[in-house]
């Protein structure tokens, strides 16, 4: 079963039991400062599995695109992807655990065809947060898992979420493959890493609402969060030992072996180059072609999509491919997805673009890297010395990109040697802090749906309409990103916004605020929102139902919520700045303040 099928079976088979098939969302969260990407399945429903309805039901099933990036540089082994699809299926408040479980076993079994002794599954053993899972458990030994194949687990396994620090979270119930490998010791089970068991799926039951003070209160609607990773699935399916060995990957690495004259499994560091090209470029040809995409940058989600793009033209080079490809790897890339993803085809120009542009800037980065080193070197050899320094390696590697093999080599042919523990404390050190500043992005909370937070994006919609009666009706919402002290909000527009007009913009909003109009929401589908003028940039997929925001007559738009009741609510609207985010798009920050 190839990766179109297994989804088509998914989202057919959870319609038949009364799901509505939802689109996928993009990667790039909106209105959600605590992370960079959309991480699960269950990310862009966050507002209704905390209670808000969802226009198209209490049923949702969808393939959604998904970016991790923990450690980057760990991309490379048979395992690891930064981008990976995620089948899902959702109760918002209607079914629960015994319907989830009894269904997973159904597909797994009826639909893909796994053998039942094939499978092991995990569940919460329970602890003062909240009790065993033994209802679970008796599910899967009514469906006939014998005891011994289900595993009762702690906290650290068996618990999913909340996705920051605060939110929807609860016990879950894993669901792995034994792969038939040998066990590696007595204590191999679901959950060791040595590939004899593979988790395909998990269900969570989201009961409760982790609070600020770490205390667990229940949620007022119990939600059942499954996601089914696409990648390992077909890895399973297909009798493959690693997601690259399947047809999601083949085409993409037929393209690197074809350009680099490489062949993928000939040795341990071909397959490594190939299967880090075939990942961050399958990765930035999403991120770039998403419907909020963004473009290379040195801070957020575009230095992660530099960093993707230069580690891929590094490992280019290694394999020797010697001018640009990654527009040639992005095409096949499009060819493949763009059935699931139509965005990419609208946005395949700028693909190849931008990931041209990354790729001619950074060979211009590499040879000043290679200026600065002969620089080094040269003085160097001034003060009759050999050493290259940890640090000077390491600023080599950060600033200029260079890999230390390449430092390594450079030093050999002027007889040189590199401190490589000294390398390596450098590096260790800058992981620590690089990780301890995304935790610090995912600190506030996925959840955060503080009244601050509400306000300013009832305050965005105000400055979208107002922005659009000033500049034009070619202003379109490029991105926003809010956190309880402002909002961010990117548009299209060609030049800078004068004073007057911010002026303008300013005025214009705060005349919606002291109007004190009720915000109204109606459900609908896209083409009678549409009809209706309400804006909607971002949504992709026809025929579904969406939600509609209403203030007063100034302002209509397609939106998941949450809003505020009534613009009289919000406080008085200031524009702190107006600045270029990309070429062709500004950005403006602006708060509210209480009066
Ligand atoms: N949110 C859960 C996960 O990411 C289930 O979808 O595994």
């Amino acid at each position: 079963m190839d990766f179109k099928e297994l989804r088509n079976k998914y989202v057919s088979f959870f319609e038949s039991k009364g799901h509505k098939h939802i689109s996928s969302s993009s990667l790039i969260p909106e209105n959600d400062p605590t992370v960079l990407f959309t991480t699960a399945g269950m990310h862009p429903l966050v507002p209704y599995l905390l209670g808000q309805p969802h226009p198209e039901g209490k049923r949702l099933v969808d393939w959604q695109k998904c970016i991790r990036t923990g450690d980057i540089d760990d991309v490379g082994d048979p395992a690891h992807l930064t981008f990976f699809e995620m089948l899902g299926n959702w109760s918002l408040g209607d079914y629960f655990k015994k319907e989830a479980i009894s269904w997973s076993y159904e597909f797994l079994i009826k639909e893909l065809g796994f053998k039942p002794e094939q499978l092991h599954v995990t569940v919460f053993e329970g602890d003062a947060d909240a009790p065993r899972d033994e209802e679970s458990a008796g599910y899967w030994e009514s469906l006939g898992i014998p005891k011994e194949r289900i595993h009762f687990k702690p906290k650290e396994d068996n618990w999913w979420g909340p996705a920051g620090t605060t939110g929807p979270c609860g016990p879950d119930t894993e669901m792995f493959i034994d792969t038939g490998l040998p066990a590696c010791s007595d204590k191999c089970g679901p959950g060791c890493h040595c590939g004899k068991y593979i988790e395909i799926w998990n269900n969570v039951f989201m009961q409760y609402n982790k609070q600020e003070d770490g205390t667990f209160i229940p949620l007022s609607q119990k939600n059942v969060d499954t996601g089914m990773g696409i990648e390992r699935t077909v890895a399973m399916l297909s009798g493959k030992k690693s997601v690259y060995e399947t047809d999601i990957f083949k085409p993409i690495i037929n393209k690197i072996e074809q350009l680099s004259g490489t062949t993928y499994g000939s040795d341990e560091d071909t397959s490594r180059a190939i299967r880090i090209i075939a990942d961050h470029i399958r990765t930035a040809t999403f991120i770039i072609g998403d419907e909020r995409g963004i473009s290379p940058s040195n801070v957020g989600a575009g230095y992660v999509l530099r960093r993707l793009i230069r580690r891929s033209v590094r490992f280019g080079k290694k394999l020797g491919i010697n001018k640009a490809f990654l527009a040639d790897i992005a095409q096949v890339v499009i060819d493949m997805m763009s059935q699931f993803y139509p965005e990419l085809i609208q946005n395949k120009q700028r693909i190849f673009d931008e990931l041209s542009a990354e790729e001619a800037k950074f060979e211009t980065t590499l040879q000043t890297g290679l200026n600065e080193f002969n620089k080094v070197a040269g003085k160097l050899a001034e003060h009759n010395q050999t050493g290259i320094s940890g640090k000077t390696a390491f600023k080599l590697y950060d600033t200029y990109g260079f890999p230390l093999e390449l430092t390594l080599e450079l030093a050999k042919e002027k007889n040189m040697t590199v401190d490589v523990d000294g390398f390596n404390e450098q590096y260790t050190k800058h992981k620590e802090e690089s990780r301890t500043a995304s935790k610090g992005t995912f600190k506030a909370g996925l959840a955060d749906h503080a009244e601050e937070t509400t306000n300013l994006h009832s305050a965005t919609h105000l400055l979208h309409a107002a922005l659009r009666k000033v500049l034009g009706d070619h202003v379109q919402q490029k991105g926003s990103n809010i956190t309880q002290e402002r909002l961010r909000f990117d548009f299209s527009h060609p030049q800078k916004v004068t004073p007057e007009q911010l002026k303008e913009v300013e005025d214009l909003v705060n005349e919606q605020i002291q109007k004190k109009m009720p915000i109204t929401m109606e459900v609908m589908t896209l083409e009678e929102a549409k009809a209706q003028g309400a804006l909607a940039f971002f949504t992709s997929k026809y025929g579904e139902k969406v939600k509609v925001y209403t203030m007063g007559d100034f302002s209509k738009e397609v939106c998941g919520g949450p809003h505020a009741q009534n613009t009289g609510d919000l406080g008085r609207f200031v524009i702190k700045k107006e600045e270029a985010s990309s070429a062709g798009v500004r950005r403006i920050k602006a708060v509210l303040v209480k009066e």
